[in-house]
């Protein structure tokens, strides 16, 4: 073999290895590598890759991690449409549904009764295309007919397969084979509440689902690729020999490489299904995604076409769908909270109550008008629901329970903090506080937020401690913590010598947060951590943030006109100046670490080819020595190569070079170039 074969070879081998590793972690939850083996074979794979770009396949690992900023996602129509299934709350509409199949199929003669009962996922459905076993096309469901392409994203979600498994198997039987999987793409329970932990409070997602929605409709494929999305199948169809059982091609589908959740089963009868749905309705808690029914499906797929669908859905499935946890309890008071962006918001006080499976004793009312619609009083006995892993809601109010001389909890109309009265800006819903910088409740909030894990990691900053300190007088910003001495803190209550240490260690140790961290810890209204990652890849430092203009921030991925005003606002703000002066002068990091500045632009804008041995280099650190200058490296001499750098021993690229009258340098050379 020749020595490119051998390195083919080895690029073809890796990419297996590290996508049955890929599977075993995520689909089958079975890792036989330990992280640390894997990101070793990971690393070599993207070396390889780099220095023989001619290697990379579309179908390499490598390109899981998303990098690619898309404007906007073509609309592409699907191969058959995608419809939606019946729903149903009621165990005897199944029972009629499954008779219904029966009579449908014994008028037909046909044969073959079973049923496959599985759980219904609740993500987004996408469709996934594979040619030849390779993905080449993943779209949303859209309007059932068109959807949205965004392959990008959806490879970097690493239970999806970018070559289908034994593919040699059951896929390749004819010439071109095209097969489409369908099914669902979900975030953990676990991945979504860290999610929203990074977010600011007024862009968290409600649930999953929604967190999904809103990652898959991300511009950029780096930030989906962070977010560990993860995708179950639920169909496959195109094949060249049809399974005739959908719990075959659930089967093949697992040989396939994908998730099937692996929780299906076959029902012989009504009895069945039934048992299936008893048993999940309770275990779905314990499942690591959400789940909100049953799906039940004719298995003999050969039936599926004689029995078609409405226009909206097969009539060889049904959706039933668990209720929602409910409880009833009673509201003691309504309290009006005022969040760090002055936000008001009603929160009931309840009689703790048990709802699947935790004590509830607070709820959000949302707003005054939320409020209102519920028509609410304190002592009332209200209807709260826990759907799914979400916080539970108050949905309504039993008024036929109503005891006698209740009265409404007054809207305020000045804040509950400071005093001042409230507005309430054009378009919205919400009522403010408009005493940004004197209400002691918002400050509060910001320097929390400021604090928080995600933004200055400040430990040992808590609430009440927090409280005092704004109280006193002492912490007007967040920028005033860095210049508290030991001296004042000790003199707090509840404040000894060691834990004032502690703090003013803990704010020594902040300084090493990013410059992007800090920005999300100002509390800009909508910047949350991924807003802050794309901002300082543009704006490298505070100053070029402030002098953004408008036009400029809409122009960075992610960053539409809405976000954009609210950075201008910030900055317009008469506080921002002082905030931002303390903060440098507190040494905290102003400026982003990445992208490295470039050393100079010597080799700006030339392609570079490296051929024959170099004595002083190695190869990758000689290629970041010109991509630091603003060059880049390619692997194959064309027309189009700017410099060729020839070491020792150079063979056929060095005369291809000098065939095509390139620039041809030795190392020495190219040493003094640098
Ligand atoms: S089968 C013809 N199976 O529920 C529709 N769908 O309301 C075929 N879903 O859009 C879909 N889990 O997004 C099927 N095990 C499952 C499912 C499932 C969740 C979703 C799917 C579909 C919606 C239908």
């Amino acid at each position: 073999m020749e020595g490119s074969e051998v390195l083919r070879a080895e690029a073809e081998r890796l990419r297996r290895d590290i996508e049955r590793h890929n599977q075993l972690y995520y689909v089958k939850a079975k890792p036989e590598l330990s992280d640390y083996d894997f990101d070793l074979l990971l690393e070599r794979l993207v070396q390889l890759e780099r220095e023989h770009p001619e290697l990379l396949t579309p179908d390499s690992p490598t390109q899981r991690v998303g990098g690619t900023v898309t404007k906007e996602f073509p609309s592409v129509e699907h191969r058959e449409p995608m419809l939606s299934l019946a729903n149903t709350y009621s165990i005897g509409e199944v029972e009629e549904f499954v008779g219904r199949l029966n009579r449908l199929l014994e008028a037909e003669g046909a044969e073959g009764r079973d049923l496959v009962a599985e759980l219904k996922f609740d993500g987004v459905a996408v469709s996934l295309l594979y040619r030849d076993g390779l993905l080449v096309r993943g779209a949303t469901r859209g309007d059932g007919r068109r959807g949205d392409d965004i392959t990008v994203n959806l490879k970097t979600v690493p239970s999806i397969p970018l070559r289908l498994w034994e593919f040699d198997g059951p896929f390749s039987a004819g010439e071109v084979c095209e097969v489409e999987v369908r099914g669902e793409v979900l975030m953990r329970k676990k991945d979504f509440e860290a999610l929203n932990d990074t977010r600011p409070e007024e862009d968290r997602f409600a649930n999953p689902r929604n967190a999904t929605a809103g990652t898959l409709k991300l511009q950029d494929s780096a930030e989906v690729a962070r977010r560990s999305l993860w995708f179950v199948a639920y169909n496959i169809s195109g094949l060249h020999h049809e399974e005739t059982s959908h719990g075959d091609r659930l089967k093949l589908l697992e040989t396939a490489g994908f998730s099937t959740g692996g929780h299906y089963r076959l029902c012989h009868g009504v009895e069945d299904v039934e048992a299936f749905i008893q048993l999940w309705d309770e275990g779905r808690r314990e499942l690591p995604y959400e789940t909100d029914g049953v799906v039940v499906k004719l298995n003999d797929v050969r039936q599926w076409k004689l029995l078609g669908a409405t226009s909206k859905s097969p009539r060889w499935a049904i959706a039933y769908k668990y209720p929602a946890s409910r409880a009833t309890t009673v509201l003691r008071d309504i309290v009006f909270q005022v969040g760090r962006l002055g936000t008001i918001t009603p929160v009931a006080e309840l009689e703790p109550v048990r709802i699947a499976g935790s004590t509830v004793s607070r709820s959000t009312l949302h707003n005054f008008d939320e409020m209102e619609r519920l028509g609410v009083l304190p002592g009332d006995r209200v209807v709260i629901e826990k759907s799914g892993e979400v916080i539970p809601k108050v949905i309504s109010v039993l008024l036929e329970e109503r005891p006698p001389g209740l009265s409404a909890k007054e809207l305020p109309s000045r804040c509950p903090e400071c005093g001042t009265p409230l507005v309430q800006p054009e378009g919205e819903v919400s009522w403010y506080c408009p005493n940004e910088d004197g209400c002691q409740a918002q400050i509060r909030g910001r320097v929390l937020h400021f604090a928080s894990r995600n933004a200055m990691d400040i430990e040992n900053l808590g609430e009440s401690l927090v409280e005092q300190l704004v109280a006193k007088g002492m912490v007007k910003d967040p920028g005033d913590l860095y210049f508290l001495g030991e001296e004042e803190l000790t003199a707090l209550e509840r404040m000894g010598e060691k834990s004032a240490r502690n703090l003013l260690q803990a704010l020594l140790k902040s300084r090493e947060q990013s410059f992007a961290c800090l920005l999300f810890g100002l509390g800009i209204r909508h910047v949350g951590r991924a807003t802050a990652r794309e901002l300082v890849k543009v704006c490298t430092s505070m100053e070029a943030l402030q002098e953004a203009t408008f036009e400029e921030l809409s122009e960075v991925p992610d960053i539409g006109p809405v976000i954009a005003r609210s950075i201008r606002d910030w900055f317009m703000k008469p506080s921002a100046p002082l905030l931002i002066e303390k903060l440098r002068r507190a040494g905290l990091p102003l400026v982003a670490e990445e992208p490295k500045p470039l050393v100079n632009t010597n080799f700006e804008g030339l392609t570079v080819v490296f051929t024959g041995g170099l004595l002083r280099h190695d190869r990758s650190s000689a290629g970041e020595l010109v991509v630091a200058r603003g060059g880049s490296i390619v692997s194959t001499v064309s027309k189009k190569t700017g410099m060729v750098v020839a070491g020792k021993e150079a063979g056929s690229k060095l005369e291809k070079a000098q065939k095509l009258g390139l620039r041809i340098i030795t190392e020495e050379e190219f040493e003094s170039l640098l």
